[in-house]
């Protein structure tokens, strides 16, 4: 069984000593915001640092004083990384890393630069992993409600005999000890396999699979607000999969009528087969030697242009427009 940290490792005097600690976020999107927020109402002494943009003012006006980049890494003592993975080797490389003082703390929210080598920290530094298994909307909102949400975290790098200890201040001072959250012990390489193929192999392949679908339905005369109702509209599959985070996988099918469940496990298998497994093999190789990750470097190096074509054919795809029209009439608004 693989290690879930308790609350109960993390020594009161190291904890008391973190909170002290000048910890600076960089970054205030998703994740910044939101571990700002619940470190500093966890008694941490939190300071932001961001480039001058909207979310320097979000920051600010949340009452957080704002350094540049280059000031927060001069004065921090722990520094989260919360800036995109796409840009963050870039940032680090020309703002935080000339900047950083030796033996301060490094803290990832995934492990994709570290994993690929494209951030290279100092081995004066303590390198940790603090990822939350949730978008920076539910830290925030599970935190305040003193609930918990799933982290993974790991020790990269310990050039102090405390890094371990950080790393768990940090994952309590986000709320991830609160009931209902965990804190498992991980490693880059496993949260950057985890999450690319989470991303890529399921939810790639339920977009296309509904797309699928739904042209299926429709080519044999069902209307279009009929298949997207029954597809996703109506919420129905955010109760299935909400079901299955709380009671089990296979226990939400017990849920569903008779004919269901006979017609679920008999047909699911047709479409996931043999052959997908070799895909799946495939795509996590892609994964795991690096492949994918230099394709999208490449992909931003030479201006996107296949990125931006792939959401033009999507956003003007027939299925989107009959989208629209039924989200307008239901008072909802789509986005896009
Ligand atoms: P985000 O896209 O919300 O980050 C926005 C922040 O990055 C802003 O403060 C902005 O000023 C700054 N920024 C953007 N481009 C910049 C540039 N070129 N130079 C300097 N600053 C720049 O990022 P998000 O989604 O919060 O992700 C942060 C980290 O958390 C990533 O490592 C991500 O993989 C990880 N993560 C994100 C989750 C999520 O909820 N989105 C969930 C779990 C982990």
């Amino acid at each position: 069984m693989s290690k879930f940290y308790e609350e109960s490792e993390i020594s009161k005097d190291m904890e008391s000593k973190v909170r002290k600690m000048a910890t600076v976020v960089f970054g205030y999107g998703n994740q910044g915001r939101a571990q700002a927020l619940n470190l500093r109402d966890s008694g941490f002494r939190v300071t932001v640092a961001n480039v001058d943009d909207d979310y320097a003012k979000a920051a600010a006006s949340d009452g957080f004083e704002v350094l540049s980049l280059e000031e927060g890494a001069s004065r921090c003592d722990i520094g989260l990384l919360l800036l995109p993975d796409e840009v963050a080797d870039t940032v680090y490389l020309k703002s935080i890393a000339p900047n950083l003082r030796q033996g301060s703390t490094l803290v990832f929210a995934s492990g994709y630069n570290i994993f690929y080598g494209r951030i290279k920290p100092d081995r004066s530094l303590d390198v940790l992993l603090v990822a939350p298994r949730m978008i920076g909307a539910g830290v925030r909102s599970l935190c305040a409600a003193h609930k918990g949400f799933p982290v993974l975290a790991a020790v990269h790098q310990a050039a102090t005999d405390s890094a371990e200890q950080v790393m768990l201040a940090l994952c309590a001072g986000i709320g991830a000890f609160n009931p209902g959250g965990c804190v498992l012990r991980s490693s880059f390489r496993e949260e950057t396999l985890t999450d690319l193929m989470g991303e890529q192999a399921v939810a790639g392949s339920i977009l296309y699979l509904v797309k699928a679908v739904y042209g299926k339905l429709v080519e044999r005369g069902v209307s279009p607000e009929a298949a997207l109702l029954e597809l996703y509209a109506s919420g129905e599959y955010v109760e299935v999969f909400s079901k299955a985070a709380e009671i089990g996988l296979w226990g939400q099918l017990r849920l569903h009528s008779h004919t269901s469940q006979y017609g679920q496990q008999t047909r699911g298998p047709r479409i996931v087969n043999e052959r997908t497994d070799e895909i799946l093999s495939e795509i996590l190789d892609e994964i795991e030697s690096g492949e994918f990750a230099s394709e999208w470097s490449k992909e931003m190096g030479s201006g996107l242009t296949r990125f931006r074509e792939l959401w033009d054919a999507n956003m003007r795809s027939e299925m989107l427009s009959h989208e629209r029209s039924l989200y307008t009439r239901l008072g909802r608004r789509p986005s896009g």
